[in-house]
């Protein structure tokens, strides 16, 4: 079903489920969450959870489990080998996608870590729409290179296209000719692209993109961790695809691609991972490292009792109910707070909805992390923890200067049926404030900085005492206790 219609009210996204099991929130007084975030080292990775009001960090591992989720849990078949759970979810993926074989894997980065571990050799290139980290710095461990081919106007902040995920064909063929095919170790599609706010390739994209590298003989791998924004995305913004079932969409898209793997703490909406292979001597090749580095081959690192909730949880991904929830809170949350003069990226994507922050606080120079300020401002301003996702999730260049990202962003991740829209309203309430008050904000700076994915435990301070300036101004409009 599309939104459901309005008679004499505003429409606003409604639920499709109902909330059965709740878990209490609060709100830490205002100038203990600056003690916090010191403690965090200004990195929104580091704080506790019990100190978080709105935790919007992602929506990894953290998404709501339906009652048929939970119940199936019950049944798991616990064996370190052989375990028909197992063999339940391979048959259940095998029918979704339309692959046979599964390695399971721990989490999504686990798929990665094999996929390049078999395919990516020093010197080697991987061609992807856009990178994700892990995903890159998988490539990068091995000694090879990632180029990013998504069209330019995927990097446009404001706009209205609808598939900005999109990669740019002129740009592969030049790649391919440029570097010569047996330097391609594959082409990396990614759905429901992350970093440049979670936005949707359309069908036909990736029907020519992987047409494109099946005529040079080019494998081609779907990073399917977010593809269940992108169905939503392609059955309502895709004319050719508004007929067609989500079922069928999927089977459609998974037909294209050599490999398709997925992060199940996202996909499905448990913990785990998974690498679906079509082709059978592929599949061997890559099975010893499942048992070297994950688990037993009919595990793979992940517990029975999440493998049966991902079953149930793969079949209501199917579901165009269940998966509208996450696009249509995340679009009322862009379209409001961009109503609000607010530079939001725009079309609202999935995964969550993502602020500019080389706007907002176009003061703070880009070697002084402008989307890490803003996010520890906002944990601030009403213990929302959101990410950052800009320069300081990016490495060094190898002579030790900073890479610039070319975006440089907040993203408030929306967990899958985890949050009201009362919640909603409250975090476009205060990003709205900090808005406001953005003249306040000042930049960060290291004081620990870890070589390899150093956003994650990286610890900073601020580089003048903004933080007590900005906690007053909070008070002095919400009081000390909020
Ligand atoms: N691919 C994509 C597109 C992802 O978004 C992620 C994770 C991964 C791969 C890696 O999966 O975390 O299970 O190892 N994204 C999380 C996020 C971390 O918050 O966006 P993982």
């Amino acid at each position: 079903m599309s939104q459901i219609k309005f008679y004499n009210r505003t429409p606003v996204p409604v639920e499709m489920h109902k909330v059965k099991i709740v878990q209490k929130i609060s709100l830490l007084p205002a100038r203990e969450r600056l003690n916090k975030l010191r403690e965090a080292g200004f990195n929104t990775f580091m704080l506790h959870n019990g100190d978080i009001f709105m935790d919007m960090l992602t929506d990894s591992g953290v998404n709501a489990m339906s009652d048929n989720m939970q119940s199936a849990m019950l049944r798991a078949d616990d064996a370190y080998a052989g375990s028909e759970t197992f063999y339940r979810m391979n048959d259940k993926l095998t029918e979704i996608f339309g692959m046979k074989y599964l390695l399971p894997t721990h989490q999504g980065r686990a798929c990665e870590h094999i996929i390049a571990q078999h395919f990516v050799k020093p010197g080697s290139c991987v061609i992807m729409n856009y990178h994700f980290t892990t995903s890159k710095a998988h490539v990068t461990r091995l000694g090879g290179r990632v180029e990013e081919l998504v069209k330019d106007e995927g990097l446009i902040v404001k706009s209205n296209l609808p598939f900005k995920g999109n990669i740019d064909l002129d740009k592969v063929k030049a790649c391919i000719e440029k570097e010569g095919v047996e330097n391609i170790a594959y082409m990396r599609l990614e759905a429901g692209t992350n970093l440049i706010g979670g936005q949707p390739i359309s069908y036909e994209n990736m029907k020519e993109a992987t047409d494109l590298a099946k005529e040079y003989g080019i494998v081609t791998v779907l990073d399917a961790s977010l593809l269940q924004d992108n169905l939503y995305f392609i059955k309502t913004r895709e004319e050719s695809m508004k007929d067609k079932s989500i079922r069928e969409i999927t089977r459609m898209i998974a037909d294209l691609f050599d490999i398709v793997y997925f992060s199940a703490r996202k996909f499905g909406f448990g913990r785990g991972g998974g690498i679906m292979v079509r082709d059978e001597a592929m599949f061997h090749a890559m099975e010893d490292y499942i048992t070297m580095f994950e688990g037993f081959l009919t595990y793979g690192g992940m517990s029975v009792k999440e493998m049966e909730a991902l079953i149930i949880g793969f079949e209501e991904t199917m579901d165009m109910d269940i998966i509208s929830q996450g696009p249509q809170f995340i679009n009322h949350c862009v379209n409001e707070l961009d109503k609000l003069g607010v530079p939001m990226v725009t079309p609202g994507g999935g995964l969550g909805a993502h602020i500019d922050a080389r706007q907002v606080v176009d003061h703070i120079p880009a070697e002084q992390y402008p989307a890490g300020s803003l996010v520890a401002a906002l944990y601030l301003c009403g213990g929302i923890r959101g990410m950052e996702r800009g320069t300081l999730s990016e490495e060094r260049n190898p002579d030790g200067t900073e890479h610039i990202a070319s975006v440089e962003m907040v993203r408030l991740a929306f967990p899958r049926r985890v949050f009201t829209l009362s919640q909603t309203e409250f975090v476009i309430d205060r990003v709205k404030w900090l808005y406001d008050h953005r003249h306040l904000i000042g930049g960060l700076k290291f004081v620990h900085e870890p070589k390899t994915l150093r956003f994650f435990t990286g610890k900073l301070e601020p580089v003048s005492d903004w933080p007590e300036k900005l906690i007053e101004a909070y008070i002095a409009d919400f009081g000390e206790d909020q």
